[in-house]
């Protein structure tokens, strides 16, 4: 019987041996295909190895969030900022001019909104429309532990095989239902599903505790979500220590868009991630940046 609990506290993550990678810059990507490798690099940036992606996607479960109320108003202004965009279909060909030129991470995964039972989720887009927008992963939401768990995977893994077929990346989300506890164990178990299961990289929240455990046995990058707002020096606190502790870039969106000043905030945590300014240091640009704007 294997080990199933996971909870063994004798288990050895190494956290400070770095995943060897050699023959190009992503962890655990090196096997893929030209073309799986040149939309990941479109999304991390071969030079830091980092990503800030600017997520936006909140809409298609929730509606107009705060901060998204007007994309074209709230997101396009820091679109130069970002080195992707996450988001849905409807808003990329609605709002998105296409000269903007950068890389796109799908939603590719819906059904529920927040008024049902969220982790009941589908795949809600062929992989034809994933070519034809021209983008460089997809997302879809996992829920470990969550009533729809096993269809969420299957999810996954579908969209593992058509992406894997046409030269697209995977981004699995981890989405931690209400009920889980959020922290280091719960992460290592389902990045790591996820990743054992062919998610190109992966999408989990930070954890003040143990984080470069969940980094050292997840096997392909990890981004960051930023989650609910905070202050702007804690947000880039915890991309700082994420980064430190492994990760290869944020997914942020509400700690940019609902920021007061989020052209600002974005470049600021670009410090943070791709030039290893501290926060504090970062948060002075931010409040430099803030007051001209
Ligand atoms: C929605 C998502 C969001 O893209 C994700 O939560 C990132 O946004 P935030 O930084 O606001 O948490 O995956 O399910």
């Amino acid at each position: 019987m294997a080990d199933t609990d996971g909870v063994t506290e004798s288990k050895q993550f190494h956290e400070n041996v770095p995943q060897e990678h050699d023959g190009f810059f992503l962890k655990g990507s090196n096997s893929y295909d030209w073309g799986l490798k040149n939309r990941l690099a479109r999304i991390f940036n071969p030079a830091s190895g980092n990503t800030v992606m600017l997520a936006f996607d909140h809409g298609y479960f929730q509606g107009p969030t705060t901060g998204l109320e007007r994309v074209d108003l709230n997101i396009n202004p820091l679109i130069p900022y970002a080195d992707t965009l996450m988001l849905t279909r409807g808003i990329l060909r609605s709002v998105i001019p296409p000269e903007s030129n950068k890389s796109i991470v799908l939603r590719a995964s819906g059904g529920p909104s927040i008024l049902k039972e969220l982790s009941d989720e589908g795949i809600a887009v062929d992989i034809e429309e994933s070519v034809r927008l021209n983008v460089c992963a997809m997302a879809v939401q996992v829920f470990i532990g969550g009533e729809h768990e096993k269809q969420s995977i299957l999810n996954m893994t579908k969209l593992v095989d058509l992406g894997t077929k046409y030269g697209i990346p995977v981004l699995a989300v981890t989405a931690v239902g209400k009920e889980m506890v959020r922290d280091a164990k719960y992460f290592r178990l389902a990045t790591r599903i996820c990743a054992e299961l062919g998610a190109h990289y992966i999408k989990t929240y930070f954890v003040e505790d143990g984080f470069d455990t969940v980094t050292s046995c997840c096997p392909v990058p990890i981004v960051i979500a930023g989650g609910k707002k905070l202050p702007e020096l804690d947000a880039l606190r915890m991309a700082s220590n994420a980064i430190a502790q492994g990760a290869n870039g944020v997914d942020m969106g509400r700690n940019i868009f609902q920021s007061s000043a989020p052209t600002a905030m974005i470049q600021a945590v670009r410090k943070v991630v791709h030039e290893g300014a501290s926060p504090e240091e970062a948060h002075e640009f931010y409040e430099k940046e803030a007051e001209r704007a």
